[in-house]
C-alpha cells in the first residue's frame, strides 16, 4: 500500500516536488497587478470579494491564454473555470455561485470549488483512534463525519500569495489549523498552491505538516460540466477511470474495506462511457449513492504522477484530464443537488448538472488498517499534487 507521499525528511516548505520547477515564489508583491494582455502573457488580478466574519475575503483571477481561473480566499475555491471548447468558444465549466454570500449563506452544502480538510471524504461515526487516544468528531452527515466536520477548510480563510515563474502563474493559499480543531489532533500547517499552466491546466500541490500525531486527507472538490455550468446534466459525459477495484460502501456510504473488481458491474468506467448509462441501475452500490458516490482504486506502480481520469464532453468537444499522485478518487455524480441553489450564470443546479471527481486517499481510512494511512506524525510532510487538464476533441 502507498504511504510514499508523507515522508519523514526534514521539511522545507518549498520547491518540495522534484518536477516543481515553477519557481513558486519569484512573483512576491504581484497582488493587485494587472496584465493589459491577457491572453499574451500570464496574469494574476486581485480584487476585494467581501468579507466573512469581520475577515476580509479576495479574489484572484488567472489568466494564461484563452484560459481563466477565479480562485478566493474562502475556502481556496475555485470559482469559475473558463476554458474554450473546440470551436474556440469559451464557457465556465465549474460550478459555483455569483457571488460571496453564495457561499456563506449556503453554506456552500455541495462544496462547490473548495479545498477540503482537515479529512476529505467520510469517517464513520466520526471517530477514530490514534496511538491509544480516541477522537469523536463532528456528526455533520449522520450518522458520519464528512469534509472535516462542521467548520472544515472549505470555510476558512486562506492566506495568500501570489507566485509567478516559468511560463505559470499561482496562487499560494495558506491556513494554520490550531490544535484540536474541529477536534482533531495536532496544528496542521497546510499550503495549497494552484498553478495555471501554458496548456490550460491547473495544478494543485498540497503540503501539510503538524506538531502531533493527526489524520489527513485535502483534496478539492470542484464539480465539472464541460458544457458549461447551469447547462443541464451530465449524463451525456463520458468518464474513464484508471481503474480496476472500488471500495464498495455501506447504505451510509463508509467502505466495507474491501477493494472489490469492477469488471461484470456499472463500476466499470476502464474504457469511456457515458455517465447516464448506468447511474439509474439497480446495482445496489449505486442504489445507496443515489448513484455514482464512491471512491475507485487507482491502477498505478509508486508514488508519482499518474492519469486517474478522463471526462469528454461530445457536444462542445471539451475534454479534462486528471493525473494525481494520491491513491484514490472519489467520483460523485452530483447526485445530491436538487434544484435550491443557484449558480454563477443564475440557474438552478439539478440532480446530475455536474460531477466532482476528488482525488484522495480512501474514505474513513483511520478505520481501515488495510488501506493506504493517513495518518501524519511530526517530522513528516505530506505532498500530493493533482492537475487538471482541459482540452478539447
Ligand atoms: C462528497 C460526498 C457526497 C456529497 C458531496 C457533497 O462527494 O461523497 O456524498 O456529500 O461530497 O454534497
Amino acid at each position: 500500500m502507498q504511504t510514499s507521499h508523507r515522508t519523514s525528511r526534514p521539511t522545507p516548505r518549498t520547491l518540495l516536488r522534484a518536477g516543481v520547477v515553477l519557481l513558486l515564489g519569484l512573483g512576491l508583491g504581484l497582488a493587485g497587478a494587472s496584465s493589459s494582455q491577457a491572453g499574451a502573457k500570464p496574469s494574476i488580478t486581485k480584487e476585494p470579494f467581501g468579507s466573512v466574519g469581520g475577515k476580509a475575503v479576495d479574489r484572484y483571477t488567472l489568466t494564461n491564454g484563452k484560459f481563466r481561473v477565479r480562485i478566493l480566499t474562502y475556502g481556496g475555491i475555485i470559482q469559475t473555470v473558463e476554458t474554450p471548447d473546440r470551436h474556440g468558444k469559451l464557457a465556465n465549466v465549474t460550478l459555483g455561485f455569483k457571488n460571496l454570500d453564495g457561499y456563506v449563506t449556503s453554506k456552500n452544502p455541495a462544496y462547490f470549488g473548495a479545498l477540503i480538510g482537515r479529512y476529505g471524504n467520510r469517517i464513520a461515526k466520526g471517530k477514530f483512534t490514534l496511538d491509544g487516544t480516541t477522537y469523536q468528531l463532528a456528526i455533520n452527515n449522520d450518522p458520519n463525519s464528512l469534509h472535516g466536520g462542521n467548520v472544515g477548510f472549505d470555510k476558512r480563510v486562506w492566506s495568500a500569495t501570489p507566485v509567478t515563474g516559468g511560463g505559470a502563474v499561482g496562487l499560494r493559499l495558506t491556513y494554520v489549523s490550531p490544535n484540536g480543531e474541529e477536534n482533531y489532533p495536532g496544528t496542521l500547517r497546510t499550503t495549497v498552491t494552484y498553478t495555471i499552466t501554458g496548456d490550460r491546466g491547473i495544478r494543485i500541490d498540497y503540503h501539510a505538516t503538524t506538531d502531533k500525531a493527526t489524520v489527513v486527507n485535502l483534496t478539492n472538490h470542484a464539480y465539472w460540466n464541460l458544457g458549461g455550468e447551469g447547462t443541464g446534466t451530465i449524463d451525456d459525459h463520458k468518464l474513464q477511470l484508471k481503474a480496476s477495484r472500488y471500495t464498495p460502501v455501506d447504505a451510509t456510504l463508509i467502505p466495507t474495506g474491501k477493494l472489490d473488481p469492477v469488471a461484470g458491474t456499472p463500476m466499470d468506467f476502464r474504457k469511456p462511457t457515458a455517465i447516464g448509462a448506468r447511474n439509474r441501475s439497480a446495482f445496489q452500490q449505486i442504489v445507496y449513492g443515489r448513484g455514482y458516490d464512491h471512491n475507485w482504486v487507482l491502477d498505478r506502480r509508486g508514488s508519482g504522477l499518474a492519469v486517474a481520469a478522463r471526462v469528454s464532453d461530445p457536444a462542445s468537444g471539451r475534454t479534462l484530464t486528471i493525473r494525481t499522485t494520491e491513491p484514490g478518487i472519489q467520483f460523485y455524480g452530483g447526485n445530491f443537488l436538487d434544484g435550491t441553489l443557484y449558480g454563477t450564470g443564475g440557474n438552478s443546479y439539478r440532480q446530475g448538472d455536474g460531477l466532482a471527481l476528488e482525488t484522495q486517499h480512501f474514505p474513513d481510512s483511520p478505520n481501515h488498517a488495510n488501506f493506504p494511512t493517513t495518518v501524519l506524525r511530526p517530522g513528516q510532510v505530506l505532498r500530493s499534487t493533482t492537475i487538471y487538464q482541459f482540452g478539447t476533441d
